[in-house]
């Protein structure tokens, strides 16, 4: 059912229930506060009576019944006088014999003058009143029988005007309980109107919305969604278009050296030379498809957290990277805290790969690279810092970004992708950890990886 019509039908049952108990409360004041005036009437025409007939309490009955008759026309009831134990001793109708006992609900009232009102369908109510009195030691009572027709006909109309009234009211209400729905449900509607309207090709999202509440923030947020959305898929297609694109340049070389091939095939020098740079070309190739597989991998990846030791880690990066800074010169130091690291081992080791070699990569022969790991309430810090070419403020904010190089690192070294950094920022966002990078050109660089130890 749609929001609209169960907001509709909420505002309608509630208030209909609420018609409901105003109705009871109202007609149930109103039937007591008649009777109360009903009563207080009663108590009027009979109190003058009992002064009149006490007299003849309790030893002339006859006395009494003639009294009670003439009182019974004027109070237009039946006039029943009663003894000490409430039997009958006078009946103005005559017709209940003396100690006869009565069984009404009123007789069990003693002390003051009251009334009791019993409804008797289609009739009308039947007033009853009860007056003690005492005449010196004789205790005897008056019950007073009245037909309350009036009464009875005033409350049926005042129901039947409350009746009308709340079904008017009901009426109305329904109808504006019916437009506030509507006017409430509306940003729903229009936000379903508009989430329809998006396609693959067409991701745009806007609904206006006045009020400061939690559809404006559902608003907000789906209008941020789409709007990431979009800067995904965006960064999605320049990646398959820079990707293929940079894919082509090593392919055209090749393609380029293949058709020259044969024509150098009697120069032994130059032969050697092409087949080193197919070589060289092709190893190129191989390890920029190894790397945007493992880029496009990586989000699907489940980490598989170990401990690793730094002493383990110590030992793979000279393991990998001692031979190159040999042949560069380049002497590694390492100040590595005993510790156990908390990580992935696979992705952690490649994206440190990463930022060593680069670390390498950009130092002049004959630097040092320094290498870093400490511990701090469970907050791991590792820093590596060269004193290599540095990075420029322009290409700062983009080197995370896939194949992006700097200038100065084209001119001052031709291999390299551009996605080592991406790919350790990838590693970095999965252990939910940040970087840092501290630079300046040609003085060097540290690239801060920050990881919770947990
Ligand atoms: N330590 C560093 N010193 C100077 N520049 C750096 C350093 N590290 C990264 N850069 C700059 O950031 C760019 C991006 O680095 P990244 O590691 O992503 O790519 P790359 O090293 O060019 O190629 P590869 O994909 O082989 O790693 C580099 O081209 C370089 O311009
Ligand atoms: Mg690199």
């Amino acid at each position: 059912m749609k929001i609209q019509y169960q907001l509709w039908l909420i505002f309608s049952s509630l208030f209909l229930i609420v018609c409901f108990v105003v109705y009871m409360f109202v007609l149930s004041t109103y039937e007591q506060r008649l009777q109360e005036g009903y009563e207080q009437i009663a108590i009027a025409q009979g109190t003058p009576i009992i002064d009149e007939i006490k007299d003849t309490y309790p030893y002339t009955p006859n006395r009494s019944i003639g009294y009670l008759q003439r009182y019974s026309e004027q109070v237009n009831g039946r006039l029943i006088m009663l003894d000490h134990n409430k039997n009958v001793y006078a009946d103005s109708y005559q017709q209940l014999k003396s100690n006869t006992s009565l069984n009404l609900t009123i007789l069990e009232r003693d002390t003051a003058p009251g009334s009791l009102f019993i409804k008797t369908d289609p009739f009308g109510y039947v007033q009853y009143t009860l007056f003690p009195f005492q005449k010196l030691d004789n205790k005897g009572y008056l019950l007073m029988i009245q037909k309350a027709d009036q009464l009875y006909t005033e409350v049926k109309a005042f129901q039947k005007w409350m009746v009308y009234t709340l079904l008017i009211a009901l009426a109305v209400f329904f109808f504006i309980s019916y437009f506030v729905s509507t006017w409430f449900s509306k940003p729903i509607r229009e936000i379903i109107f508009h989430l329809k309207k998006i396609t693959p090709q067409k991701r745009s999202f806007s609904v206006k919305h006045r009020r400061n509440d939690e559809v404006k923030e559902l608003i907000n947020a789906l209008q941020n969604m789409v709007e990431e959305l979009n800067l995904y898929d965006e960064r999605q297609r320049r990646f398959l278009s820079t990707s293929s694109h940079e894919l082509k340049t090593p392919l055209a070389t090749i393609q380029l050296i293949l058709e020259n091939l044969p024509y150098v095939r009697e120069k032994e020098e130059t032969f050697d030379e092409f087949v080193q740079d197919l070589s060289f070309q092709v190893q190129k190739m191989k390890q920029m498809v190894d790397q945007l597989l493992h880029i496009n991998r990586i989000w699907d990846k489940q980490l598989n957290k170990n401990k690793l030791h730094t002493q383990d880690i110590q030992r793979h990066l000279l393991r990998s990277f001692q031979h190159i800074a040999q042949d560069k010169q380049i002497v590694l130091d390492f100040d590595f805290e005993p510790v156990h690291l908390f990580v992935d081992r696979a992705l952690f080791l490649r994206g440190l790969d990463n930022v060593v070699s680069n670390a390498i990569r950009y130092s002049p022969k004959g630097q040092s690279v320094e290498i870093s790991i400490q511990q701090d309430k469970g907050n791991i810090q590792i820093s590596v810092c060269d004193l290599g070419i540095g990075i420029s403020k322009e290409d700062l904010p983009h080197i995370y970004e896939p194949f992006y190089r700097a200038n100065d690192a084209t001119a001052w070294n031709q291999e390299g992708s551009g996605l080592g950094l991406t790919i350790v920022k990838q590693m970095i966002e999965l252990h939910k950890g940040s970087i840092t990078i501290d630079t300046v050109q040609n003085e060097g660089t540290c690239i801060h990886l920050f990881l919770q130890n947990t």
